[in-house]
């Protein structure tokens, strides 16, 4: 029996990522919101499933395997486990599960879901004739090639002529139509579903689901002189990984996904073709497709072809991996390009981390173990309410946004709620001068002041977690929060009380969150 609705897993995925070459920033944009999503949901107390993976076969990998001298299966394995695998602990990333397309559980599924397709009379044999994009291994049209180039990678695509079997994916225009107008909430921003539904007005051509000059891929169950096309091939490892075809009952509790992130470039293959697939399949279709923006450089999409990929190692290695996962998603709109610059992010760093969050901790952990031996004081004698009462006002407020916002995957606006609240609190402090109120030995109002600033401080820690796990847990131990409450990663999100951290909670100021800065890489 199906699990009821409510058991529904929450399912993440990130696009799984071609290894022709080592990751970049790019790349890890799109991982790390997955992964800030994954914690968030799982704090608001659902199961959440995240996955993510790599994409191995086709030409594009082939020819990257040749060039190096090896096989495409030795080089594929040296790419996933000397570049994507070790990217993911770099910057962070807790993935519940990472498919490979070489691995059994995914080519054996693919068989058979074509055999399926098959039987059903849903291929036909063709010919395809016409430009060709390896970088993005994707069929193009004449009219969106660019002085004979590839819009995206700006090479020259490649004229091939051969023998394909065809998807009729032109018979699933009307009923993806549908689909779009009845849930407007299936691709998201309004801007990609925009595009999307005036690329299916404007007529759906059938596509090739399998390729015949080359053999690197998984081979067409009724005619071993073709593989599959990769893209029909990769596009399945979302239902493979959980169960499709050979656990019925996980399958159906985790699927459909709730949120495909996939780039813009991508969007078309996961809002049209994938959905098309499933329908011919009868399956579900995934809740929503978020398209995100690029990465730019020199406003162009940083790219492996172009050479101008940054490894994220290399801005970790400077940073931290919370810097990392702060400034891009509090830089970038999520679904709008954006720029990445040393110099934007140094000033992030300095101005939002090191000297907001990270002196708002530190100054108030060392008050507390200046002025009260370390031991959290009770608030009450010395309240103010026209004053302290800002401070739950202003918790409330970022808990509530920042949950709207990151349901909506809108990290940016989330975020921004977020610092409001260390903005707040920074000038509470300022404000109240407990140094002052110490020294004038007004203890009973010192005793609030630094009551309220540790108790926002725990708010911050929580909401903080999903994106900055390491100075959020840091923080948590600072305020000796774990003994009172339990585990940061099971503090909900949703369950706004203020005033949780008690009086006699044992706080040390610890390690600084944000240390300061050495000399920028040139
Ligand atoms: N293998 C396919 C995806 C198959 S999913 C069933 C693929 N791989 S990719 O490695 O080329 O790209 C993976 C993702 O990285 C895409 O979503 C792409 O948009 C993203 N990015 C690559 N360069 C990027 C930037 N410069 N900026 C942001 N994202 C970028 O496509």
């Amino acid at each position: 029996m199906a699990p009821m609705a409510s058991e529904k897993v929450f399912y993440v995925t990130t696009p799984i990522y071609y290894v022709n070459d080592a990751p970049h920033i790019g790349h890890a944009y799109t991982t790390v919101a997955g992964d800030v999503l994954t914690r968030w949901h799982r704090q608001r107390g659902e199961r959440v499933r995240y996955l993510t993976g790599t994409d191995e076969h086709g030409q594009k990998i082939l020819r990257a395997a040749e060039e190096h001298g090896m096989t495409p299966q030795a080089w594929t394995d040296h790419m996933v486990e000397s570049a994507w695998k070790p990217m993911l602990a770099t910057i962070d990333v807790a993935n519940d599960d990472f498919i490979r397309t070489t691995e059994a559980r995914h080519e054996d599924r693919v068989r058979d879901f074509w055999t399926a397709l098959h039987d059903k009379g849903e291929v036909s044999k063709g010919t395809y004739t016409g430009p060709y994009c390896v970088s993005c291994e994707e069929f193009k049209l004449p009219g969106e090639l660019v002085d004979g180039c590839c819009p995206i990678h700006g090479r020259p695509v490649e004229e091939i002529s051969e023998d394909n079997y065809f998807f009729p994916l032109s018979k699933y225009a009307d009923r993806l139509l549908e689909h779009y107008a009845r849930h407007p909430e299936f691709v998201q921003p309004e801007t990609a579903r925009n595009e999307v539904v005036s690329f299916v007005r404007g007529g759906l051509q059938d596509i090739s689901m399998s390729r015949s000059s080359f053999d690197w891929g998984v081979k067409v169950p009724w005619d071993d002189r073709h593989v599959i096309y990769v893209w029909i091939d990769a596009l399945q490892n979302y239902i493979n990984a959980v169960g499709w075809g050979v656990d019925q009952d996980r399958f159906e509790s985790i699927w459909p996904a709730d949120v495909h992130l996939v780039g813009k470039d991508i969007l078309r293959f996961h809002a049209v073709i994938w959905p098309a697939m499933l329908m011919a399949a009868d399956l579900p279709l995934p809740r929503t497709v978020f398209a995100n923006g690029w990465l730019l450089v020199g406003g162009e999409k940083m790219s492996k072809t172009k050479l101008t990929g940054i490894p994220p190692a290399q801005v970790v290695d400077h940073f931290g991996s919370d810097a990392y996962r702060y400034y891009f998603l509090r830089e970038l709109a999520y679904g709008s390009d954006g720029s990445f610059s040393w110099e934007s992010m140094t000033a992030r760093y300095t101005s939002e981390l090191a000297n907001g969050l990270g002196n708002l901790a530190s100054r108030v952990t060392s008050m507390v173990e200046r002025y009260c031996d370390g031991v959290l004081p009770d608030w009450q004698p010395g309240a103010r309410p026209e004053v302290d009462d800002a401070l739950p006002a202003a918790a409330l407020t970022a808990y509530e946004v920042a949950d709207e916002r990151m349901c909506a995957l809108d990290f940016q606006a989330a975020l921004v709620a977020i610092f409001e609240l260390v903005r707040v609190v920074n000038g509470y402090v300022t404000g109240q001068q407990p140094w002052a109120l110490a020294k004038a030995g007004q203890t009973d109002r010192l005793h609030a002041v630094l009551y309220h600033s540790a108790e926002c401080l725990r708010v911050l820690a929580v909401l903080l977690n999903p994106v900055m796990p390491k100075a959020a847990a840091q923080l948590w131990a600072s305020l000796g929060a774990e003994e009172q409450l339990g585990a940061l990663a099971e503090q909900s999100v949703l369950h706004r009380v203020y005033g949780q951290l008690r009086p006699g909670a044992r706080i040390a100021k610890g390690e600084v969150l944000f240390p300061r800065l050495e000399e920028a890489p040139a």
